[in-house]
């Protein structure tokens, strides 16, 4: 992937056609289908190539806590889905809560990160005990042996966990937003991975009573504005110079938020949105590759690319399932 810069780099609102951007990434821009503006360059030459595909693949089966459940493999680290067609609460209860207890010790990890210096010493000392604790209940979780007659208790401690780190970021957005605190981590960052939280517990609450379901009203809306949201942290973390890319991840953001306001209806047997999902796990997984290989210049941790992209993932893994 070329990354030095060209007479084009530099005027990117005069000649960067969509041609050019494919030219100079190596790849395409996402979520093209249906939702994007741009679809066609402006030449009208023809829909380009996308970034390397990658295979949905199939669910790789595990026994955790004494439950069958499975992973879903593609990036540095493995996306914890239930087994396909699985209606038990249980196992959705523990295939859930090894994704999302370790998104959220990541969460933790990451604004310990951007929390530097004597100064931010009490709030990145809070984060990183966070990052400790949901260490240890994923490790508890590894050891239990889950059933019908005690899954309810473990989810509840796991909310009780998850509560309290939402009422921490919810705090720090405050102090951030009304600067208070400096550190580097945006309220919007905050407000981001507290709401995937309150997702996460609204899920837990529905599954202690027993409600496996997934309804694309709920699948649909939460996870686009999600997806937008990472669409623009990217565009904001990557080097000024990485115009096609900055490009690429603000179009994300446009086409997810058209289809959270829509909620991407179906059309026919065409599912606009799984289209775009799997642009945006190409798009994901082609960035990680190239941070670490230090192809793409930026200030996105590579723990941060594979982050995002097994949220992505696992939307593609939710919408699969909804009624
Ligand atoms: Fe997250
Ligand atoms: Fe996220």
């Amino acid at each position: 992937m070329p990354t030095s810069p060209t007479p084009v780099d530099q005027k990117p609102n005069v000649l960067l056609t969509r041609r050019r951007l494919v030219e100079m990434a190596g790849v395409t821009l996402v979520g093209t289908a249906i939702y994007a503006t741009h679809a066609i360059a402006a030449d009208g030459s023809q829909r380009p190539p996308r970034f390397p595909a990658v295979p949905m693949g199939t669910v790789r089966p595990e026994n955790i806590a004494g439950v069958g459940i499975g992973t879903l493999t593609g990036g540095t680290r493995p996306v914890y889905v239930t087994l396909p067609d699985s209606r038990d609460p249980v196992e959705h209860s523990v295939a859930d809560t090894l994704f999302w207890a370790e998104q959220l010790m990541e969460h933790a990890m990451f604004i310990a990160m951007m929390m530097p210096g004597p100064e931010l010493a009490r709030p990145r000392t809070q984060a990183e005990r966070f990052q400790r604790e949901f260490g240890a209940h994923l490790a508890r979780l590894r050891r239990s042996r889950l059933d019908r007659s005690n899954y309810g208790r473990f989810n509840r401690a796991t909310i009780g966990l998850t509560r309290s780190l939402i009422d921490y970021k919810q705090r720090m957005a405050v102090e951030q937003s009304s600067g208070r605190m400096r550190s580097l981590v945006w309220p919007t960052f905050f407000d981001h991975t507290r709401h995937e939280a309150e997702r996460f517990v609204r899920r837990l609450t529905q599954l202690n009573a027993g409600n496996t379901v997934y309804s694309r009203g709920e699948v649909v809306p939460f996870w686009s504005n999600i997806m937008g949201e990472h669409a623009q942290f990217i565009s904001q973390l990557l080097d000024p110079e990485e115009q096609a890319l900055i490009l690429a991840a603000r179009e994300t953001t446009e086409t997810f938020r058209r289809i959270a306001s829509d909620r991407g209806p179906r059309r026919g047997g065409f599912d606009p949105v799984m289209v775009a999902v799997n642009d945006i796990i190409d798009f994901k997984t082609a960035a990680e590759r190239g941070i670490q290989e230090g192809r793409i210049k930026s200030i996105i941790h590579p723990a941060l690319a594979d982050h995002v992209r097994r949220e992505a993932v696992r939307f593609r893994d939710e919408l699969q399932r909804t009624a």
